[in-house]
């Protein structure tokens, strides 16, 4: 091999795989496995000690899912990965590596819903509070942050509203106040946006959309950076104070820029438990090797879709970043370059009962609640994802009566068309 660093394509096929040794299999074999037998004693005790890497128990570590890690590492400009069982646990996980009870997470009110319940209801249980910002409005950030505040938390391309947020405004703002940003990118992915190049600390997905792409398995994943010091203000103690468990090695000192990785594997995977399965982490690894070719055409085929129903006359108004006349299009140009993904919101003229009527109407179109299926799919957010919401937090969050999503697929784009013009004229 040449010392050229490999492009993107290369590495959504190659990065942390290689044939098999014990067998020569090309593609990265499943190893469905709980157990991994020790050499001997002092093997076993190494690597609980952590004194050296290697497999126990595929609730820690798993070779398959080992190269799903290395990876989406590759592929986001991180320095390790840990893989976890669904997105929603990889932010538990993530979060748990920071927080203490009394502390907080400031975050975007611009989430997917799912994850406005997790902080403002679960995480609450733990004693984690959120205080929630405006990422239009930089300013509403810095008046939330208090010397409690442990994490920033934003999405690159918010779900549901095509929403691109100024990611390098909110590193410099976590930068000066000494707390690391945390990304989910699950609806850019690394082929449109690459949000560690623009500061990010860390970066969360779930693998279980755009990743994986074809709507077969539940995944998420933590991304280090290797960029954030864990020790400069002694408020992330998991890190930066010895570890009774492990002999009182203090991970921060001892993994460096791979420390937090690391943290959430032998502490916050170790002790609360999911662990993504090796069949699910071989199912992702194949989504991704055609990641880019995907990426292209769901993002071309969106725009498409897009600019038709910003002419139609039963659409009010269309969210989606890459048209020209959209408030977040000079972000997506500077963010997302290739493309604004799939997802994308649309007002239909009828409100609440014309929403749900669409949804009743659409034939090609799955009604259903995910996005980053090689399908195309649709949801009313106001009677699904978003229902447990308050209405003022449904409109904040982009999930208004009116609000129809779409996650376009890889069909032909003149059937998509089709498909919703007939469900819209009935
Ligand atoms: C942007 C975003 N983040 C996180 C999640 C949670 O991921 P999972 O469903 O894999 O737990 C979702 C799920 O829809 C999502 O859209």
């Amino acid at each position: 091999m040449s010392d050229k660093i490999p492009g993107f394509s290369t590495l959504a096929i190659h990065a942390g795989a290689a044939p098999d040794p014990a067998t020569g299999a090309r593609a990265t074999p499943i190893y469905q496995t709980t157990s991994f037998v020790f050499d001997d004693v002092d093997h076993a005790a190494s690597l609980f000690g952590l004194q050296a890497f290697g497999n126990i128990y595929t609730r820690i570590t798993n070779p398959t899912t080992a190269v799903l890690e290395e990876r989406v590492a590759a592929l986001e400009g991180g320095t390790a990965a840990l893989a976890t069982a669904s997105g929603h646990s990889a932010q538990l996980l993530c979060f748990h590596t920071m927080m203490q009870p009394g502390d907080n997470i400031v975050a975007a009110n611009k989430l997917y819903g799912g994850s406005i319940n997790q902080l403002n209801h679960s995480f609450k249980s733990f004693g984690w509070n959120v205080k929630w910002a405006d990422p239009a409005d930089i300013a509403t950030f810095e008046a939330a942050i208090d010397d409690r505040t442990r994490a920033i938390f934003i999405e690159s391309l918010a779900n549901p509203g095509g929403i691109v947020v100024d990611i390098e405004a909110i590193a410099a703002l976590a930068k000066a106040k000494g707390v690391p940003l945390v990304v989910d990118n699950t609806m850019a992915t690394p082929y449109l946006c690459r949000p560690i190049e623009h500061g990010a600390d860390i970066v969360l997905h779930s693998l279980t959309k755009f990743m994986g792409g074809h709507g077969n398995s539940m995944g998420g994943i933590i991304v280090d950076g290797g960029s954030f010091d864990w020790s400069a203000s002694g408020n992330y103690p998991l890190l930066s104070q010895p570890r009774p468990e492990y002999q009182g090695i203090v991970l921060h000192e001892t993994f460096g820029n791979f420390a937090f990785a690391i943290a959430c594997r032998v502490l916050g995977l170790r002790d609360l438990g999911p662990a993504i399965s090796p069949f699910n982490s071989f199912l992702i690894l194949t989504g991704i090797e055609t990641l880019p070719l995907r990426m292209q055409r769901h993002s071309d085929n969106a725009k498409k879709v897009a600019l038709h129903l910003s002419g139609h006359d039963k659409v009010n108004w269309v969210s989606y970043a890459a048209l020209p006349e959209d408030k977040h299009h000079a972000l997506q140009q500077k963010y997302m370059p290739k493309g604004a993904g799939a997802v994308f919101t649309f007002g239909v003229e009828g409100g609440y009962e014309a929403g749900v009527n669409l949804v009743s109407k659409v034939e090609l179109f799955s009604h259903l609640a995910n996005i980053g299926d090689t399908r195309s799919l649709i949801i009313h957010p106001a009677s699904t994802t978003h229902r447990q919401l308050t209405d003022e937090q449904k409109t904040v969050a982009g999930a208004g009566p009116d609000v129809v999503r779409l996650s376009v697929g890889l069909e032909d784009v003149d059937d998509i068309i089709a498909d919703l013009d007939q469900a819209l004229s009935g």
